[in-house]
């Protein structure tokens, strides 16, 4: 392959715990494709603005902490510099955070390059927000997961169980309203289905019906 445009991608976008994650993840698996988790870009990026206390107002601070990010991920777990973080990020604070920052385009534009690096052979499958309208807006195949609100505060209750946070209903259910709506409704890549993008709405599926569809489009047009 000589070019990186010839190089296929796979972009899953969604609103937060669709059960993107999952499916992407799987997906790149099962194609032995690399993975790139986009929001755990914005996660890393709020993570380390929490602890440096910089406030919402700093852009600037917060486009160059993008910018350096020393974000490693190697077999599964994600690494700040020598810290693994893979649990520490999936907090609902970092998780609010990442979508308040999110919204800033000095911040979107510090990684737009990281994330075009993840496109290497054989191929990527991207999960996020704007894979298929911003960053990767030529991929082979584009996939907007979607699920009712209540289905996926169910999903996030019981993956920050499992994960050893606690967890309140009420609090998930209004926080996923307010994240989604600043997702959505945001100046610059907002959350909204690509051109061309298949719609999969995961409500009544399990995570391996999805993958499965996944699949059979990426095999309808590779
Ligand atoms: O997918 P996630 O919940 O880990 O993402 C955390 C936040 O990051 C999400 O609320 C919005 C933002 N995000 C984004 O704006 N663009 C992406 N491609 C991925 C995530």
């Amino acid at each position: 392959m000589s070019t990186t445009h010839a190089i296929p991608v796979i972009c899953i976008d969604g609103p937060t715990a669709s059960g993107k994650g999952t499916v992407a993840h799987k997906v790149a698996d099962k194609l032995g494709f690399h993975y790139l988790d986009s929001g755990a870009l914005y996660r890393l990026t709020a993570l380390s603005a929490i602890r440096r206390d910089t406030p919402l107002t700093d852009e600037h601070a917060l486009a160059k902490l993008a910018e350096h990010l020393p974000a490693h991920f190697a077999g599964g777990e994600i690494l700040l510099a020598n810290e693994n973080v893979t649990q520490l990020i999936r907090a609902e604070e970092v998780g609010n955070m990442a979508s308040k920052i999110a919204a800033l385009p000095t911040v979107r534009q510090a990684l737009f390059a990281l994330q075009l690096g993840f496109r290497k052979p054989p191929g990527l499958v991207a999960d996020g927000r704007d894979m298929g309208t911003v960053i990767f807006p030529h991929a082979q195949l584009k996939v907007f997961l979607t699920a009712s609100v209540a289905a996926r505060a169910q999903r996030r209750y019981k993956q920050l169980i499992d994960k050893g946070f606690s967890a309140n209903m009420e609090d998930l259910l209004s926080d996923l309203q307010a994240r989604d709506d600043r997702d959505t409704n945001r100046a610059i890549a907002p959350l909204v289905p690509a051109e061309g993008a298949h719609r999969l709405d995961t409500s009544n599926m399990t995570a391996d019906e999805a993958i499965e569809q996944v699949l059979k489009w990426y095999a309808a047009v590779k």
